[in-house]
């Protein structure tokens, strides 16, 4: 499976959701997150992003954001349309530790 990590915090594009073949993308207030047991790990998602947030499972920098995509895709609501993205995510392409500072 794919997860989406940190960078997504706060830029949130959605054009990842255009692409997804199985709408396994779900929706926070500001990022998304993939669910494991739907994503069918195509990796079309993945380039696509414009915050290059996406990554394996299996790459290193996946880390805890296995579980953290595991745990949100069971409690937020899926989301299959693309949105326009906060107006400020260009800006915060980049930010560090925003899970800790923009994460709500
Ligand atoms: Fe969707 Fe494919 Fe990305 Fe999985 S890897 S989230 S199936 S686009
Ligand atoms: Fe987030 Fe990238 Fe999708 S910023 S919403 S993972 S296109």
């Amino acid at each position: 499976t794919y997860v989406v990590t940190e960078n997504c915090i706060a830029c949130k594009y959605t054009d990842c959701v255009d692409v997804c073949p199985v709408d396994c993308f779900y929706e926070g207030e500001n990022m998304l997150v993939i669910h494991p047991e739907e994503c069918i790990d195509c990796g079309v998602c993945e380039p696509e992003c414009p915050a290059d947030a996406i990554r394996p499972d299996t790459d290193a920098e996946a880390g805890s954001w296995v579980e953290f995509n595991r745990r949100y895709a069971e409690i937020w609501p899926v989301i299959i349309e693309a949105r326009e993205p906060p107006a400020n995510a260009d800006s915060m392409d980049g930010e560090a530790d925003k899970l800790k500072t923009h994460f709500s």
